[in-house]
């Protein structure tokens, strides 16, 4: 098939381009290296042997998208481009609107124009917000708590209420939980503007002696060590999931699914991990809580097996090798 990976230079649609290729498909990415950088697209190529074909647009831009979408003969759309800070979604909100709701309503009114009506979506286990029960299953009633899961809990109403209204659709919800690492060849992967916000990236670069220590933000969590505890996914296995979904493409209807491991791993389970498996010192100090945090948010991930056959693969272990593989090759990221 022919797939329009949006915001396919980022670090979740980068790992999806390589699956895709993998599994004989074509993609086209677009991108405005908002948040990645040229060099992928050299990356991508040097690893696939495919030089990616590549449009520089923004999703807001409807009739460019659409001209893209027919060129191209896209079957499918893979939609990964917006933000994704919780902390910029709340001092900004409107540019989350705009970016996250906005530019997918473009990108609807782009689709519907070119006839191309199959989506797979970048959802959150954030719609999910504060679990009620664990492990989380699909069922489980959706509550946000920030912007950035409005904003992903609203695209996901509006796509929903357009399959209702138009059985042609084809759409897949794709709730995430916690991706981390990197392609085993280290040349891709997450490097995060400015000081990180998440976990494994403020790891790795504690490792590599950019940050001098790590904050665990509570030690006193009703969960076995105190710590949060979270399910992490390595990225490689969150991308394989993509390609495993397409197969629901061929129905019509609209179909939600979480892709993470179904087990849940602590701060100091990822700090102990990362210290054994490379051999470095993370330093750390338990802190206050950081405001917003859930104790505990972890997948039950049967359903995505049932209906495309996938699972996770790697184990913690992969994933804090191959972060740190990627941090070492590429200190300063792509620059
Ligand atoms: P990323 O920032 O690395 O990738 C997003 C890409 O979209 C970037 O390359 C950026 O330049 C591009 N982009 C942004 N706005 C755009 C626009 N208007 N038009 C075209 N391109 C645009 O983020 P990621 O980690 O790869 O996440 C991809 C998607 O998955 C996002 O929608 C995110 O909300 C969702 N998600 C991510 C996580 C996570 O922890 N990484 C978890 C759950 C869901
Ligand atoms: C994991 C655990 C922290 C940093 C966020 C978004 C979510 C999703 C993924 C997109 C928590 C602790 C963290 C640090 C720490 N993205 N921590 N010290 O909060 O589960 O999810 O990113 O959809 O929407 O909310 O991930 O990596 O920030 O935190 O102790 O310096 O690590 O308190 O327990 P989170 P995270």
């Amino acid at each position: 098939m022919n797939i329009l990976l949006t915001g396919g230079a980022g670090y979740i649609g980068s790992h999806t381009f390589i699956s895709l290729i993998d599994a004989g498909h074509k993609p086209i990415v677009v991108d405005t290296f908002d948040n990645s950088s040229p060099q992928v697209l050299d990356r991508l190529h040097a690893l696939t042997g495919q030089k990616p074909v590549f449009y520089q647009a923004d999703v807001r831009n409807s009739d460019m998208i659409a001209d893209i979408l027919m060129r191209e003969s896209c079957d499918a759309v893979i939609h990964f481009a917006g933000r994704k800070s919780v902390g910029e979604g709340q001092s900004d909100p409107v540019l989350y609107f705009d970016q996250n709701v906005g530019g997918t309503v473009q990108l609807l009114h782009a689709m519907n124009k070119s006839g191309c009506k199959k989506l797979i979506f970048s959802s959150s286990a954030v719609v999910y917000g504060n679990p009620e029960y664990l492990p989380i299953d699909e069922e489980h009633p959706l509550s946000t708590c920030n912007v950035y899961g409005d904003t992903k809990r609203t695209v996901e109403d509006m796509l929903r209420a357009l399959s209702a209204s138009d059985p042609e659709w084809s759409v897949v919800l794709l709730r995430y939980f916690n991706p981390v690492g990197a392609h085993k060849s280290g040349d891709i992967g997450e490097y995060p503007r400015g000081i990180p916000n998440n976990l494994m990236p403020y790891v790795t670069q504690v490792a590599v002696g950019q940050l001098e220590q790590l904050s665990v933000f509570g030690g006193d969590y009703d969960t076995p060590d105190g710590t949060g505890v979270r399910d992490f996914i390595h990225v490689c296995d969150l991308a394989d999931g993509h390609v495993s979904a397409m197969k629901l493409l061929d129905d019509t209807g609209c179909t939600a699914m979480n892709l993470g491991t179904g087990k849940g791993y602590s701060v100091l389970d990822i700090i102990q991990t990362f210290e054994t498996v490379n051999k470095v010192r993370i330093p750390y100090e338990i802190t206050d809580r950081r405001p917003g945090d859930v104790a505990a948010c972890y997948a039950n991930p049967s359903y995505a097996r049932t209906l495309t056959g996938w699972q996770a693969r790697l184990e913690l272990a992969d994933m804090c090798r191959d972060a740190w593989n990627w941090q070492q090759k590429n200190p300063m990221g792509f620059d």
